[in-house]
């Protein structure tokens, strides 16, 4: 069935509009009543932040912004599905167009700046599926006319804490000037201080949900230093790392990549490889990390998770390989765990961590 999906729809769906094939896969997703994956194999299963994983394949924020499709999401075989970024207020995002494709590639630069029907009609909507079951966190942003940003996330933790299974402080959306500087040191130690107060008061009557953080690749290492060592203080959940970069590396299709916006896809995964090493190595099994960038095959997921990965997320590869890819990549990491002889992929997270810091730098 999902091969059919792909077969059929894909080909159509890339020769529109990127934001209009969007649209639609959205609506397909949401009209077309598709059975459930088969039941993942038990040694795909992860432990993390006191949830327990039914596979560590999840879907990146960005795909569902309103949180509309996420059971047909989970039916897909997605081991937790992260919906959003919301934002406290709903907003229209910046002026299309602001999707891009780059073929050659197999990139995707976005410069949406949180289109969000807002904080409520996210809870409304989470709250209809209550009792649903599956693991679902919601990515959370902050209006772009905001005087006090630290209170758009608090406001939204307030909003959503109760009906999802964690929740992501996303400071590093690169399409909302000044977001991203809430990844310094003086705004992150007030930001985390509030939130985490917001997240401890919604505990009281929906229970303790995790809080993860979510970082840009482009941080310096001196940067990156600063924001592990706070989340360490603050005892936050868990990382994810990254986000989308502003940096354009080595891009084949020279007239598109001069949009400006946040690039994802393959064109990404040795930058968020190599930053994701950089955090598991400052970490130092504190916390556990989300990989995510460039996932676009097994080989590619395994990867993430020998750079420290407890659990994948991906986005872009589900443009250019379709919606196989969930079944193909949890396929090809029980083919790795069996060469490699692993009970779990626990074995494997962060083995190769310190040899990926020790490499030259990703050009
Ligand atoms: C169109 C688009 C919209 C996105 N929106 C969000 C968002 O709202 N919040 C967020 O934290 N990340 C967002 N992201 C970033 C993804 O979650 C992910 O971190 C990034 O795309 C790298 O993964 P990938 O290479 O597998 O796509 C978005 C990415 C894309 C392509």
């Amino acid at each position: 069935m999902i091969g059919l999906f792909d077969h059929l729809a894909r080909p159509f769906l890339r020769k529109l509009d990127p934001e209009t094939a969007h649209g639609l896969a959205i609506r397909a997703l949401r009209l077309t009543p598709l059975p459930r994956a088969a039941a993942d194999d038990e040694k795909l299963r992860v432990e993390a932040f006191g949830l327990t994983f039914p596979n560590p394949v999840g879907l990146a924020a960005g795909f569902d912004k309103h949180a509309e499709v996420i059971d047909p999401l989970l039916r897909l075989g997605f081991g937790f599905v992260e919906a959003g970024g919301v934002t406290p207020r709903p907003q229209p995002g910046n002026p299309r167009p602001r999707l891009f494709r780059l073929d050659p590639d197999e990139g995707i630069i976005n410069r949406f700046g949180f289109n969000s029907d807002g904080a409520d009609a996210a809870a409304q909507r989470l709250a209809a599926r209550a009792g649903a079951g599956g693991i679902v966190g919601i990515n959370l942003g902050s209006n772009k006319d905001t005087l006090d940003r630290a209170a758009d996330y608090v406001a939204c933790v307030a909003a959503l804490a109760p009906h999802v299974s964690f929740l992501t402080v996303n400071i590093s959306s690169p399409n909302t000037a000044g977001l991203r500087n809430l990844q310094q040191a003086s705004a992150l130690d007030d930001l985390l201080a509030r939130v985490i107060a917001a997240r401890d008061r919604a505990a009281e009557t929906g229970g303790r949900k995790p809080l993860l953080l979510k970082v840009a690749p482009d941080l310096t290492l001196a940067e990156l230093d600063d924001v592990v060592g706070i989340a360490r203080r603050y005892r936050i959940d868990g990382m994810i790392v990254g986000n989308t970069t502003l940096t354009r590396p080595n891009l084949r299709d020279r007239i598109t990549s001069i949009e400006q916006g946040g690039l994802s896809g393959r064109p990404l995964f040795a930058l968020s490889t190599r930053m994701l090493a950089e955090t598991y190595v400052r970490a130092e099994g504190a916390f556990p990390l989300i990989g995510v960038g460039g996932i676009d095959s097994g080989a590619a997921a395994f990867a993430k998770i020998k750079a420290g990965a407890s659990l994948i997320q991906l986005y872009s590869g589900l443009v250019f390989r379709g919606i196989g890819l969930v079944a193909t990549i949890k396929k090809e990491l029980l083919d790795f765990m069996r060469i490699g002889r692993l009970d779990s992929l626990a074995d494997a997270v962060g083995r190769d961590a310190a040899a990926v810091t020790a490499e030259q730098w990703p050009a």
